[in-house]
């Protein structure tokens, strides 16, 4: 037994996403509902001490190189910067990054930075204002490029900004890849996967990768450049020559299940196998009885193997998970 998380297709998740939190500053149609998620009661949420111990667990006997903080939104925890902290102390050979709205970044960027985090992937649909309140139910679009600028600044990067492709601002996609070239930050493109908390996804009605490439295509040359590791979501593509280039997530109708490396912590303490599992496994409950490091790392390693072969949404027996991508964090 080498430790590591496998799982029985043989796969090694070495990237571990963390949701700390279900509550968010927008309410992006395609991730939550307009009321937002029910509150975890607060004693259902690990601690900063907690999650450091599950992320020390994860480095030194798991295998796991790569920590991401996702939430909801991650910077509406008050405790973020101790979680950071704690994290990178229990781990201190792995990479600590976050996936973000930016919102309230501008007063955590140099915090967060010196307690440890090396960099953000922001969340960001559009540039344009009205269609950015529109998708995200909240206009706050100024508070979104405050923290990018942030983070720039900081030098939380290299800046990624994710994109989820959406009807109503697919036109808007070569402004913000424009945008994003000139401020020296990486645009990613994103199929909407079926995790929407009104349920309203349709496969047919989904904007493709494909339709992407067409709309950006009229617009810059693009030229293939394959992706930066085998397990990298993103497909890379060259604008007008480069240097800068432009990321493609297709996760539905390219899907990356077959070389996925990751596992994800819930923000109550469970391990999700997968974005799309319908079973996450307890370690709270365990950690809070006392049991060892050892004890908690073997329940991970079971959850693992249990782990499905991919998301199978173009299957008959395709079933969404109970949880919105808002309480499992991308
Ligand atoms: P980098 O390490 O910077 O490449 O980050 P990342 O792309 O792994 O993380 P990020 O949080 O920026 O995620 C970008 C998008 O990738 C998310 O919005 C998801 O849609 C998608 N994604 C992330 N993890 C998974 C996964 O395990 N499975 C699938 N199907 N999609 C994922
Ligand atoms: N499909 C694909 N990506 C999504 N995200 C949120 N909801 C979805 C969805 N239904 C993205 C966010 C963020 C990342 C964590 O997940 O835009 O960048
Ligand atoms: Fe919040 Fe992020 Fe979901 Fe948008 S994508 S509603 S910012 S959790």
């Amino acid at each position: 037994d080498t430790g590591e998380l496998v799982d029985r297709f043989g796969r090694i998740a070495r990237d571990l996403r963390v949701s700390i939190t279900e509550k968010c500053s927008l309410r992006c149609t395609y991730c939550m509902p307009e009321e937002g998620l029910p509150s975890i009661p607060r004693d259902d949420l690990l601690t900063p001490a907690e999650i450091a111990r599950l992320v020390g667990i994860a480095a030194r006997d798991l295998g796991v190189r790569e920590v991401r903080f996702t939430g909801g939104e991650p910077i509406t925890r008050g405790d973020l910067v101790e979680i950071v902290r704690l994290s990178h102390a229990a781990a201190p050979a792995a990479s600590l990054s976050m996936t973000t709205n930016a919102i309230g970044l501008d007063r955590r960027a140099a915090a967060l930075r010196e307690a440890g985090l090396s960099r953000v992937n922001i969340s960001l649909d559009t540039i344009d204002r009205a269609h950015f309140a529109h998708l995200t139910r909240r206009d706050r679009l100024p508070a979104v490029l405050a923290g990018i600028d942030a983070a720039l600044r900081e030098g939380l990067g290299p800046v990624k900004v994710n994109a989820v492709l959406m009807r109503e601002t697919l036109a808007d996609a070569p402004a913000l890849v424009r945008w994003a070239v000139a401020h020296g930050v990486k645009p990613r493109f994103i199929e909407q996967m079926p995790l929407d908390a009104d349920a309203a996804w349709a496969r047919g009605e989904m904007v493709s990768a494909r339709e992407l490439l067409d709309v950006l295509g009229a617009e810059f040359d693009l030229a293939p450049v394959g992706r930066d590791d085998p397990a990298a979501p993103a497909e890379e593509w060259l604008v007008d020559g480069g240097p800068a280039t432009v990321g493609v997530i297709a996760s539905v109708t390219r899907s990356f299940c077959e070389a996925c490396d990751r596992t994800r912590i819930t923000a109550e303490g469970t391990v999700r196998a997968c974005l799309f599992s319908h079973e996450e496994t307890d370690l709270r409950g365990m950690l809070r009885a006392g049991a060892s490091d050892a004890e908690l790392a073997d329940r991970w390693r079971a959850a693992m193997w249990g782990k499905q072969a991919g998301h199978g949404i173009d299957s008959s027996g395709f079933t969404r998970p109970e949880r919105s991508m808002g309480a499992i964090g991308g």
